[in-house]
């Protein structure tokens, strides 16, 4: 086991591409780490140089204490997991766990003890003697674990191991990923497309967009506090809404309008986040979480925290009610909001819109259906504000390490 730290670590690809751009990682010894961004955001490649079958362009990749840049990848002593995982078939379990370690001329006694180990950890003992086509998907998917595993490498490297199975296999080997990785206590890195799997097995999770990390941090600290736009729209779903609003002073607290309609911002709020003050009489880009809105019949609505508009959706969920309405504020365009906007499959964002869709997070006791006014009550406590042209978020106090750089930089 090993940290791993990637210092400027960059990739152009002959062709001119550049996939990955001076990406900083420290990633500690034991440390879960989840490289999580939209398809094509240079995760593969990231993470290929980490194993040594990709060539770094620019800065240092550190593995333990040796600087491994020019190390061949057989020689890095780490394990690679991918997307198929290429079981031999005329194999059986156990010799598709062990075949590294034949190849490495490793006694077949040591071999044996070690893949029945592995097979214990991953629930396959009885099945050591199969060839593969008789597996299921998950086992399959555990036989190349195994082989991982049974190499005590310095570290895992994953790259979207689960994407090939099932929702409900995925959900299931994501839990048993986690426990495998806890027990053994090995640095892992590991690269999804998916945000839920990134916060559910991440110690730490860094978003890349357009190979340029924009934010890594714990899963909650990324979902409560982003650093900016995009990571706030990329993480969450249903993803938090964006409007475009204007801020005005209103006593200790400020009035947010949001077209023809507004909402109080707490004097708490803002005692929290100071900086918002600079935005007073300017535009700016609002964030509201779904769940952080209910039906305003459900409880009492005071003044400043209601929003009205009319349900066009309804999506019964059983334990709540995803409601989609409109509201007459424009969206937020930002280059962040147009990645976002492409990512979740859409063609553009309509830059003159004047409304834009909203989806909220009610409770199932809400009568709200198609066609009927709605009454939305907003926590105003759990806004979200950006710089409507940066992007970036306005937290209170100084902003985080890489934001800084950034600032500094310019
Ligand atoms: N061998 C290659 N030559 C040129 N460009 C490449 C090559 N491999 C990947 N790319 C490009 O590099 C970028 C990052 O790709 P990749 O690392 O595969 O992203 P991800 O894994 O996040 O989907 C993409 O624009 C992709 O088209
Ligand atoms: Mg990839």
């Amino acid at each position: 086991m090993a940290k791993v730290r990637l210092a400027g670590v960059g990739k152009t690809y002959p062709d001119g591409t550049s996939a990955v751009n001076s990406l900083d990682l420290d990633i500690a010894d034991g440390e879960f780490l989840v490289l999580v961004g939209p398809s094509g955001c240079g995760k593969t490649t990231a993470l290929r140089m980490v194993a040594g079958l990709e060539e770094i362009s620019s800065g240092t990749l550190t593995i333990g204490d040796r600087v491994v840049n020019r190390t061949p990848a057989r020689d890095r002593d780490v394990a690679m997991v991918f997307q198929s995982y290429a079981l031999y078939p005329h194999l059986s379990v156990r010799d598709n766990i062990g075949f590294g370690l034949q190849l490495r001329k490793v006694a077949k006694s040591e071999i044996n003890k070690r893949v029945e180990e592995a097979a214990r950890t991953l629930g396959l003992s009885e099945h050591l003697d199969r060839k593969p086509r008789n597996l299921s998907g998950g086992q399959r998917q555990r036989v190349a674990m195994g082989r991982a595993i049974v190499r005590s490498p310095q570290a895992f490297l994953m790259d979207e191991p689960l994407s090939n199975l099932d929702a409900k296999l995925r959900v299931q080997m994501r839990a048993e990923i986690s426990r495998i990785q806890r027990d053994l206590g090995v640095t892992t890195i590991y690269v999804t497309h998916d945000q839920v799997e990134a916060m559910t097995l991440g110690d730490r999770v860094a978003v890349m967009k357009k190979g340029v990390l924009q934010q890594v941090a714990a899963p909650q600290e990324l979902y409560d506090r982003p650093v900016n736009l995009f990571v706030a729209g990329f993480i969450g779903s249903p993803a938090m809404n964006l409007l475009q609003g204007r801020l005005a002073a209103d006593g200790d607290g400020a009035r947010l309008t949001l077209g023809d309609q507004y909402l109080s911002v707490p004097a708490s709020l803002l005692a929290e986040r100071p900086r918002l003050r600079e935005y007073v009489n300017r535009d700016i880009a609002v964030g509201i979480r779904p769940e952080d809105m209910e039906d305003a019949e459900l409880g009492d609505g005071a003044e400043g925290t209601v929003l009205t508009s009319t349900t066009e959706l309804v999506e019964a969920l059983g334990s709540e009610l995803l409601v989609h309405f409109t509201l007459g504020a424009p969206p937020v365009v930002t280059e962040d909001t147009k990645e976002l906007a492409r990512d979740a499959g859409a063609d553009n964002l309509d830059e003159g819109k004047r409304s834009s869709g909203v989806i909220a997070r009610f409770s199932p006791r809400s009568r709200t259906t198609i066609g009927a006014d709605v009454r939305v009550r907003v926590d105003t406590g759990r806004l979200y504000f950006f710089d409507p042209v940066s992007g970036a978020g306005i937290w209170e106090g100084p902003a985080p390490a890489h934001q800084q750089k950034e600032e500094t930089h310019a």
